[in-house]
This record gives C-alpha cells, sequence and structure tokens, in this order.
C-alpha cells in the first residue's frame, strides 16, 4: 500500500517539528528506549486514527522502533498538519491523511487503514473502531483516547456488540486530569486567540459544559482576563463550578450576553436556534468537543448559505439582522485553529497508549471483549516517569 498524503516535499519541515516535539516528550523516550532492544512489537501491525500532529509522529516513530508494521489516518479531516504527514510518509509508515478532507476521503481513509489488516486499532472519537465492527476482518484488541470514543464503545459492549477488547485510555488518571483539561485548556483559548487575534480580556466568555475539558477551558480563559460563565445539565458539576468561582446560568438566559460560546460536553445540539436567535451581533462560537454537533452549524447555514470567510478559520454569518461568527467550522477549534495539545501532555497521554498497546499484545489471548481501564500500575509508572521528567521530587511511603 503507498501513502496518500499532500506533499511528500513538506517531509523535512515535518522531520524539525517531530525533533522539536520530541524534545519535550522524555517519557515516551524513556519508555520506547527500555523496549528497543526487544522489538516487542515486531510481530504486530498497528493501525491508528490519530490528529496528525507533532506530538503523535512522536508515538508513532517510538512504536516503529520498537517493531511495528504501523498505518494511520487522521481523527478529523480538518486537523492533519500535512508536514507530519510527510515525515511520517519518509519514514516508511502508511499514511492517509491531508488537511482540508471531504466527509468521503476522511472515511475512505479510515477504510484504508482498516485493508492493511492491522491487529491492534489505536483511535481518538470511535470513528476507526465504529468502522472496524462493521468488516469482517478480526481484531486482536484497541485502545482509545478520546471521552467520545469510550463512550461509543461503552455502547457497544452494553448491547453485546463489542468484537474485542479496548483499553480506555482516556480513563487514565494521567490521561484525563492532564489533557482533557490543561491540555484542551491551553490549546483551546490558544485556537481562538490565534484564529480571532482579538483581545479575551473582559469579554464574557460561555462554556458549556463542565466536565474535564470545560473545567480546563474554563480556568485558562479566566486566567486571561475573560469573565466566565458556565451551563451544565449535572447538578454536581453545576455546584462544583459556582464552588470554582464562576457563574452558572442556563444557556437560554447567558445567550445575549455572551462574546465567545465555547461548547466543551461531547454531546450533540448544545447551542440550537433559539439560542442563536438571542445572540448579539458579533457573538462568536467555537467547539472544543470531539464532534462537530454541539453547534447547530445547519441552522446558521440555513441563514446564511454564503458565509464571508473574514479571516482563516473565521466565517462570519448573517442571522436575524445580526453577524455570528463561526470559528474553525465548528470543529475541534484547538486542533482546526491551533496546533493541538502542546507536547509535555501529550507525552502522558501517548506514554499510555504505548504501554497500553504493549499490554495488549502480551495479553490479548487471556482478555474478554470489554472495555477495560489502563491497569493502574500503567498509569502509576507515567506518573513516576512524569514526575521525573519535570524534575520532581516525591516521598517514599
Ligand atoms: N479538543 C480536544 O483536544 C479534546 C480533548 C479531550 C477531550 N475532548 C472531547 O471533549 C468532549 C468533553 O470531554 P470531557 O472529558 O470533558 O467529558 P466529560 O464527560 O468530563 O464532560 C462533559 C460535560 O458536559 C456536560 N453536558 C452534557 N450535556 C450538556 C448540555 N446540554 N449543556 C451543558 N453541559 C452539558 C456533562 O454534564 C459533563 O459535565 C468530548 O467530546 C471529548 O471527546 C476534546
Amino acid at each position: 500500500m503507498s501513502s496518500k498524503i499532500a506533499d511528500i516535499g513538506l517531509a523535512k519541515q515535518g522531520q524539525m517539528s517531530y525533533t522539536w516535539a520530541r524534545t519535550h516528550m522524555t517519557i515516551l523516550e524513556k519508555i520506547k528506549m527500555s523496549n528497543e532492544s526487544k522489538k516487542p512489537l515486531s510481530d504486530y501491525k498497528l493501525g491508528f486514527c490519530l490528529h496528525i500532529t507533532k506530538e503523535t509522529s512522536v508515538l508513532i516513530i517510538a512504536a516503529k522502533m520498537l517493531g511495528a508494521d504501523i498505518a494511520i489516518c487522521s481523527a478529523n479531516p480538518l486537523s492533519t498538519q500535512n508536514d507530519i504527514a510527510a515525515f511520517l510518509s519518509s519514514e516508511g509508515i502508511k499514511v492517509f491523511a491531508w488537511r482540508g478532507q471531504s466527509e468521503r476521503q476522511y472515511r475512505e481513509c479510515i477504510e484504508s487503514v482498516l485493508q492493511f489488516q492491522p491487529d491492534i486499532l489505536t483511535d481518538d472519537g470511535g470513528d476507526l473502531h465504529t468502522a472496524a465492527h462493521k468488516s469482517k476482518t478480526r481484531f486482536y484488541g484497541g485502545t482509545e483516547e478520546t471521552t467520545t470514543g469510550v463512550k461509543r464503545l461503552e455502547i457497544l459492549q452494553s448491547r453485546k456488540r463489542l468484537k474485542y477488547p479496548v483499553i480506555a485510555v482516556n480513563n487514565a488518571y494521567t490521561k484525563h486530569l492532564f489533557d482533557n483539561r490543561y491540555g484542551t485548556g491551553q490549546s483551546t483559548i490558544d485556537g481562538i486567540l490565534r484564529t480571532t487575534g482579538l483581545f479575551l480580556s473582559g469579554k464574557q466568555v460561555i462554556v458549556c459544559g463542565y466536565g474535564w475539558v470545560g473545567k480546563g477551558v474554563s480556568v485558562r480563559a479566566r486566567g486571561m482576563g475573560a469573565i466566565v460563565t458556565i451551563t451544565e445539565v449535572d447538578p454536581i458539576k453545576a455546584l462544583e463550578a459556582h464552588m470554582d468561582g464562576f457563574n452558572v446560568q442556563q444557556l437560554s438566559d447567558v445567550s445575549y450576553i455572551g462574546d465567545i460560546f465555547i461548547t466543551c460536553t461531547g454531546h450533540c445540539r448544545i447551542i440550537r436556534k433559539e439560542h442563536l436567535k438571542k445572540m448579539k451581533d458579533g457573538a462568536m462560537l467555537a467547539n472544543a468537543g470531539h464532534f462537530d454537533v454541539e453547534i447547530d452549524v445547519g441552522y446558521l447555514y440555513s441563514q446564511d448559505k454564503f458565509p464571508i470567510l473574514v479571516r482563516p478559520n473565521v466565517e462570519c454569518f448573517k442571522c436575524h439582522d445580526k453577524k455570528l461568527y463561526l470559528l474553525s467550522k465548528g470543529r475541534v477549534i484547538n486542533l482546526v485553529g491551533a496546533e493541538g495539545h502542546p507536547p509535555e501532555v501529550m507525552a502522558l497521554s501517548f506514554a499510555n497508549q504505548l504501554l497500553s498497546i504493549l499490554f495488549l499484545s502480551k495479553n490479548y489471548r487471556s482478555l474478554t471483549n470489554k472495555v477495560y481501564n489502563v491497569p493502574h500500575e500503567i498509569d502509576l509508572k507515567v506518573a513516576r516517569y512524569a514526575i521525573e521528567a519535570e524534575n520532581l521530587r516525591i516521598d517514599d511511603s
């Protein structure tokens, strides 16, 4: 199989970005070095569906150095960094990804990864796992990176339709406490600032959802001087937001005051027609959840079929005699409008991924078709590596 990418000429630039990220991802380097001589993945074909970023290239090259044969596609049609795709391809990885895919091309690339007949599947969001469940191929097992993907797999499990064991990497403490919260917190603000180029201080920011992602986004927005209001459906999370010092209101009551709305729920149709109608002229809409289902983009298009692209990743819709600005087409703002999470935090997530893949390769025969949490020893190991990397010291018990 040969790669399908935008431009192999970008490989050199991709290699520089890979090296920059690897320098800040020493945990992954350590895991790679302590296993490299045994080549524990040399009998395995790995299929990945991840955002193709500089951090992801560090995971992929580490897995390759452990012996794996690899194919990868992107977890979003708009998030691929073309230089990284070119670099990975130049390293002998089968890459099916470029930035700006149509929905059809995105699905075809997932199919290409499945045609490679991988033994273990690593996904971010559940599209690869869902496609795998429609194919006749047998897989040894899989891993899943994010909350939305884990939820989709748990639904398959509850219907007794899960076809292989899956490790829910998202559920590791050393993943969601840091990646979902601080990683998405920083990179979402980064995405909003890069796309709009505006001042955050003094803006009314409405954050929908106070889970891990919502907490990180709210606290970072407040840190930049924004006045932050939380909307929630879970009374415990709402109370937590209140005790953390945020305003907590119903979305319909604050629709008219928000300058920037950020959805962080993983659920469908959070910002709907009735909210869009109430918004003030100039309001901006961004989504940090995995899929582009949280803002009713269809309604915006029904009001204005030809929005104006006023800046890269900023579309202006005329809607009810006012202008509403949609950032990054309502897709993950931190990956489409910026570069995704920084390397230091992805080192934690991808250390969990690599150790979970190694765990699966050794143990898949004894596992049943269930969604498993990352073994606690792996979580602790990743935390200890991170403590060392951050030059911290803790006491013995
Ligand atoms: N952008 C990124 O890089 C990134 C990183 C990690 C996770 N994610 C994605 O972000 C989403 C959220 O992840 P999480 O880990 O915070 O999940 P979570 O389950 O911890 O939090 C989601 C929160 O949304 C709330 N919610 C549900 N419906 C709501 C509604 N109608 N209005 C307001 N709040 C509502 C829930 O009560 C919950 O508190 C998922 O799609 C996840 O996959 C994105």
